[in-house]
């Protein structure tokens, strides 16, 4: 295919030597004269290990070139690739004006030409990007969205020191858009690549660079702080994480990493809250840990907020134990969201089998007695009681009735907390917390 790539730094230049390795005519576009004369000399314009061999032999076999021309770059292919920088703003927001100077460029271009063409965005963007991107250039050229051109995104995922390994494998190729054609375009540029192509939204495609470098900037702080710490107690920090990252069950896992209610029950607050006594008392400070305590409490005054925007006064809790399967209400979210109501004069009704009043004992009971000390007026002994009682349904398990009786629910608001099931989204009256 031929591409032109507008942007010949980091990711740009390793892609046209990656393109043109894989057997595309590639043009690169730059502003930067010194880039253009690197690579039409056969150089890359950054250092990356088997860059220089592949810039060399793909403009040897004159399969790369790279030029300030931007129209007839444009006209010489059937896609073009953004790569230009979108670095920090003043405000902390992407500077995206290289981005739109290199589109209204492509617009300029795509005026008089007769093909498709698709525009293909590799530099990180945030959601709505793309749609900016599109309207600029369907009022520029006079050409129509999906009809004559289309611009998707298709993040890079390489890291600097090991691009070109990087772009042979990277976790998925990911490309979002809405025009099929478009896309599978695009994913014919990476048939030599040993990765699985994910179709999906334009946003999520737009915002998974910045969810996935903060992620990564979380375990870099995370291990970091859990490495002060066992400096500080004579432990081997290096050899303590790798038996933290042995566990792949829970901890290097897709386990905990599902938008849903706060967390609870007697383990989790606990012992985070010893770790981060442990680090004061070792003068080590842990501000990532300090804030996963207060996230959580964030996270159920949105519960609060929610349920109090609904202006009803009753409301129904569906399972009031911290998870589901168990009695424990320890430190159960649902109690403190359960709590902040009454405090604030709302009535409440719970309906949980799992908790049994005449059998929970020792620091359960003393904890649901002290947090909730007259639950018995609040309990109700049937789903259908509850319902009946309460004007807002708040759902906090979903062992403890069939869905199909939720799903039957008239004339209340569900809050569901847990997302327990796809068939209740599309319900009048329902709202998920985070979904
Ligand atoms: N560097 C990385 O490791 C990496 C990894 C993944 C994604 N990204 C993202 O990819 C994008 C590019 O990053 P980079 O590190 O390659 O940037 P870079 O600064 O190395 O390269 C950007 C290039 O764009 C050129 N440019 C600017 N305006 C132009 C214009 N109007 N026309 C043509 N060229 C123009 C610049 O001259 C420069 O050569 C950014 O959004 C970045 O966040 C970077």
């Amino acid at each position: 295919m031929n591409v032109s790539v507008f942007g010949i730094g980091y990711v740009g230049c390793v892609s046209l030597g990656c393109l043109a390795a894989d057997g595309h005519r590639v043009i690169g576009v730059d502003t930067n004269s010194e880039k253009l004369e690197l690579i039409n000399s056969g150089k890359p314009t950054v250092m990356e290990i088997g860059l220089d061999e592949l810039i060399y032999s793909g403009v040897a076999e004159k399969k790369i070139t790279a030029t300030d021309e931007y129209v007839s770059a444009v006209k010489n292919s059937d896609v073009s690739v953004i790569c230009v920088g979108t670095p920090s703003g003043i405000n902390g927001n992407l500077d995206l004006s290289h981005v739109i100077k290199v589109s209204q460029q492509i617009a300029e271009a795509i005026k008089s030409k007769s093909s498709f063409h698709v525009i293909s965005i590799r530099s990180s963007v945030p959601p709505g990007t793309v749609r900016k991107i599109e309207n600029l250039i369907a009022e520029i050229s006079n050409k129509v969205a999906d009809e004559d051109f289309s611009v998707i995104t298709n993040p890079e995922f390489l890291r600097e020191g090991s691009a070109v390994s990087d772009y042979y494998n990277p976790p998925f190729t990911l490309i979002g858009g809405n025009n099929k054609k478009a896309m599978e375009l695009i994913a014919s540029l990476y048939t030599e690549v040993k990765a699985k192509v994910e179709y999906t939204e334009i946003a999520n495609a737009e915002l998974i660079k910045f969810v996935n470098n903060s992620f990564h900037a979380l375990k870099v702080s995370f291990a970091n702080e859990i490495g002060n710490i066992c400096c500080a107690l004579n432990i081997d920090s290096r050899e303590f994480m790798e038996l933290i990252v042995k566990d792949t069950k829970l901890n290097i896992s897709p386990i905990y990493l599902k938008p849903g209610f706060a967390f609870g029950g007697s383990c989790l607050p606990k012992d985070l809250t010893a770790l981060e006594n442990l680090a004061g008392e070792l003068k080590i400070e842990t501000p990532v840990l300090s804030g996963i305590l207060k996230s959580n409490e964030a996270h159920i005054e949105k519960a609060f907020k929610l349920i109090k925007s609904t202006r009803k006064k009753n409301i129904g809790f569906l399972g009031i134990t911290f998870k589901e399967g168990t009695d424990d209400v320890r430190n159960s979210p649902y109690v403190t969201l359960a709590k902040k109501l009454l405090d604030k004069k709302f009535n409440i009704n719970i309906y949980d089998i799992n908790l049994d009043l005449g059998k929970v004992v020792g620091s359960n009971k003393d904890y649901l007695f002290k947090e909730l000390p007259i639950i018995s007026d609040y309990i109700v002994h049937s789903f259908k009681e509850l319902v009946k009682k309460s004007d807002v349904i708040v759902i906090a398990n979903s062992k403890l009735v069939p869905v199909a009786q939720i799903l039957k629910i008239q004339n209340k608001i569900i809050i569901d907390l847990i997302r327990i099931d796809e068939n209740l989204r599309t319900k009048e009256n329902y709202i998920g917390l985070s979904w």
